[in-house]
């Protein structure tokens, strides 16, 4: 049975697999969903070509993409459309996803083998285990696309946007490679901007919504309720 089974911060059961309790805050919510069973067993059979382990050696992404891959990390894709979208219209750019919830990672999977993406790669799990596995200066670019709020104050440090995440992920991007983060929280807007702007390395800032961005359906559903996205897009400058 495949189930996705994680918690905010108590020991990890993560595909059968115990896991300590992470030294950082969980910056996703925990769900339990299992696959029907038809997509469970497309997942059990397709995943192995597609996914990334969470833990293991650090990964030479010349022997995952071929060599000189310019390597997109897209941290919690959530139902795939917009990883979907994007890896359809630039089949040049790599792109590995993480998410922590099987039914999006199931869905790109599907998506993945019908068009025999071979620019796409998945991790199921939490990015912060993973980014251990990811060499310094070895992606060109990191998409954050509405980041889970974490809305009310006293939980306000699980938010991935904070200082010891993002200066883990610009080491792992080389110099003019991005960082963009799309939300249409305006505080976290707001918050993420004072993040970004204090990391030396980085310069950019609030950039109009750039029309390539696909519009996801957490965006969609934010717009019907009255919020308007801020995309921040901020280059490693050294
Ligand atoms: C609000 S959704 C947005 C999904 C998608 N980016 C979009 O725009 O439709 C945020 C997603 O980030 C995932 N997420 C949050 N923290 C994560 C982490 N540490 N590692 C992997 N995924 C994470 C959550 O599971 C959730 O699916």
């Amino acid at each position: 049975m495949v189930l996705a089974e994680v918690g905010t911060g108590g020991p990890t059961h993560h595909n059968g697999a115990v896991e300590s309790p992470p030294p950082y805050a969980r910056s996703f919510r925990p769900r339990r969903r299992a696959l029907p069973p038809a997509r469970a067993e497309a997942y059990e059979r397709d995943a192995p070509r597609w996914r990334l382990e969470v833990f293991g050696e650090p990964l030479r992404l010349d022997d995952v993409f071929g060599p000189d891959a310019a390597v997109v990390l897209d941290i919690g894709f959530g139902g795939g459309e917009g990883l979907i979208e994007m890896a359809a219209a630039r089949p040049r750019e790599c792109i590995i996803g993480v998410e922590v919830h099987t039914p999006g990672v199931a869905k790109v999977i599907d998506a993945a083998e019908t068009n025999e993406w071979e620019h796409v790669r998945l991790v199921e799990g939490d990015v912060l285990d993973f980014l251990p596995r990811l060499l310094p200066g070895s992606l060109s670019g990191v998409r954050i696309w509405f980041p889970d709020p974490w809305l009310k104050r006293k939980q306000q440090h699980r938010r991935i946007v904070r200082p010891s995440v993002t200066g883990l992920l610009v080491d792992r991007l080389r110099v003019g490679g991005t960082l963009h983060v799309a939300t249409d929280i305006a505080e976290y807007a707001k918050q993420a901007v004072g993040v970004l702007d204090a990391e030396h390395r980085l310069r950019g800032g609030v950039v109009p919504r750039p029309e390539w961005r696909p519009e996801t359906r957490f965006e969609r559903r934010g717009l019907a309720e009255g919020r308007t996205p801020t995309d921040l897009i901020y280059e490693r400058i050294t």
